[in-house]
């Protein structure tokens, strides 16, 4: 068992305390973030971009999440690891459990899917079978050819109506969690008063129960010299990735970081 479980993470959300989480690919970063005090670390699709250099999350396979599941067990220091089913691995329920095993085997202590009240299913199987998970709502990636492209999602309030009803959608259906991705931040503070599990946000303002990242983002690492608006470079001013790291989670904690800056109006 992490030292960091559901019980505590809810226990935050319930006392108003705020989660810190970075996405983590690896054993030494894992060792780094985690006794920094980061809550938890998020293997996510992301890796296909980050480490691997393709232009979207769309190549990425489940023994991909796998492989680096592993390396982040290793040198995690008690936090709590969510890793990614990778696009295509959970059109199915059937699909969803096999690949989720897969994962919870490398050492996740839950999965996340994106997608929206059609995963209704799919979360109250995994559930039933011991498998927590986190729903990413919003802003998709893997469904970035649907979407028509990188855009904010909810600032019409027909859809920002349905944004809402999803997650309690899928709160209903168990997910333990959400996140929430590029949407605006009067929005994302809504939908988390709306359900009684944590909400974590990217690029959706301060008004969630906690923040993610990408660990290279923060750390001013950028393969395509693009930085979105809601990144903040917490390595700028400090003298090492361990300081940095640490900056993150006080700002996390403190509220002060994401700032009006970072976020999307409706
Ligand atoms: O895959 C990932 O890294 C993510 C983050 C963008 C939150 O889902």
């Amino acid at each position: 068992m992490p030292d960091i479980t559901l019980t505590t993470l809810h226990g935050l959300k319930a006392r108003g305390e705020k989660i810190a989480m970075l996405t983590c690919y690896d054993a030494t970063f894992a060792q780094a973030a985690s006794s920094a005090g980061v809550e938890m670390l998020l293997v996510g699709d992301t890796l296909g971009m980050i480490l691997h250099g393709h232009d979207s999350t769309l190549p990425v396979q489940v023994e991909d999440v796998a492989y680096h599941t592993e390396c982040v067990r290793r040198g995690n220091v008690g936090a709590f690891i969510v890793a990614d089913l990778p696009f295509m691995s959970y059109a199915t329920v059937e699909q969803a459990l096999q690949n989720a095993g897969r994962l919870m085997k490398a050492g996740a202590h839950m999965v996340k899917l994106e997608g929206d009240r059609w995963l209704a299913e799919s979360v109250k199987r995994l559930t039933q079978n011991g498998v927590p998970v986190c729903a990413h709502l919003g802003l998709t990636p893997q469904s970035v050819n649907v979407l028509g492209g990188f855009k904010v999602q909810g600032r019409d309030p027909v859809r920002a109506r349905q944004l809402i009803e999803d997650a309690i959608t899928l709160e209903e259906a168990g997910a333990a969690m959400l996140l929430v991705e590029c949407m605006p931040s009067p929005l994302a503070e809504q939908l988390s008063q709306a359900v009684r599990i944590p909400v974590i946000g990217i690029g959706a303002g301060a008004g969630t129960d906690g923040q993610v990242l990408v660990l290279h983002d923060m750390l001013g690492l950028s393969l395509t010299g693009h930085t979105p608006k809601f990144v903040r470079n917490f390595l700028a001013g400090q003298d090492s990735i361990q300081s940095a790291l640490q900056s993150y989670v006080a700002a996390v904690k403190s509220s002060e970081f994401p700032g009006a800056e970072h976020g999307y109006a409706m």
